[in-house]
């Protein structure tokens, strides 16, 4: 899909701050946050581990609590978890004694159910499983447990569960981190499509700079101690990806700054450094 964000703010993380009680000094996991991603938008986060990205995730998520700053979603400040904002995580945590169409529909007849509401929700949540697994490429398997489908597919279910309530905002948490890099690929592409058909905004974390780019409009690079947003990148290719422009000039450009900051603040140029200079030091006559 190529429809453009609204340019109209649904996220708005202002000076987010969260401290967590640690010994031998507290982790300020996160230290004046901002961050704004406009509806319909896809951004993505990178930085080094433990810069604070699953924090800041889950902060906007309502899975995590933090002491300083505001987090808005459409305006309305975030005070735990909402069916306007649906999570996916590296491990598909799907259950493994219901088959796809029972783990995708699951989390919604919970809530038309215990919600009183009746058949007609219970009805149009059904409808919306079935079209799930048509746009998922889940038809076939609709009938079979996780424990009998690849990593792919079972990542597949997790994602057409966590859209199933219809939210605005996907928040996605090292998706796609289990999977070789075939079907990585593929993954790529099918999020894509999905998020532009249902015109979800994605707040996507990783590891991996080449997908961060790939899959953003924007990519967010996070800075460890403590963790910050360190600076914010444009993605300067045309919004309809297709996998030959990782080869582009414009992509390796960008790939080579983002490795490149992301070793600097991880502070691995600094140990090279004092590793060149003991070395020196040591061989010094
Ligand atoms: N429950 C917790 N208690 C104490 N410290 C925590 C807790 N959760 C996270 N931290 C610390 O906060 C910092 C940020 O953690 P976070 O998990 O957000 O990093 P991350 O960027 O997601 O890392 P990774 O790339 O390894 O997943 C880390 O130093 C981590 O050790
Ligand atoms: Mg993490």
């Amino acid at each position: 899909m190529t429809d453009a964000p609204s340019g109209r703010a649904l996220v708005q993380c202002c000076a987010v701050g969260k401290t967590f009680p640690a010994r031998p000094a507290p982790v300020v996991a996160l230290d004046d946050v901002d961050l704004t991603v406009d509806d319909g938008e896809f951004v993505t986060i990178v930085g080094a581990s433990g810069c604070g990205k699953s924090t800041l995730l889950r902060a906007i998520g309502g899975l995590e609590s933090f002491d300083r700053g505001r987090i808005l979603v459409d305006g309305v400040p975030v005070r735990g978890p909402g069916p306007d904002r649906a999570m996916v995580f590296q491990n598909y945590s799907l259950y493994p004694w219901l088959t796809v169409l029972q783990n995708i529909r699951f989390t919604r007849q919970l809530a038309a159910h215990t919600s009183g509401r009746t058949t007609a929700s219970v009805e149009a949540a059904m409808g919306r499983s079935d079209a799930l697994l048509q746009l998922m490429g889940l038809a076939h398997v609709a009938h079979a447990h996780p424990g009998q489908l690849s990593g792919g597919m079972q990542q597949r279910v997790a994602i057409a569960r966590a859209l199933q309530g219809r939210p605005r905002i996907l928040l996605m948490d090292e998706p796609f981190g289990a999977l070789d890099a075939q079907t990585r690929e593929v993954m790529h592409d099918l999020i894509l499509h999905v998020s532009g058909l249902e015109r979800s905004t994605v707040i996507f974390v990783t590891h991996d700079v080449e997908e961060a780019i790939y899959l953003g409009r924007r990519v967010v690079l996070m800075a460890p101690r403590p963790g910050r947003i360190d600076s914010v990148h444009e993605v300067p290719l045309p919004a309809l990806r297709d996998q030959s422009m990782k080869q582009s000039p414009e992509f390796l450009a960008l790939r080579r700054d983002i490795l490149d900051r992301i070793r600097a603040t991880a502070g691995m140029k600094t140990d090279l450094e004092l590793l060149q200079k003991l070395s020196r030091t040591a061989a010094a006559p």
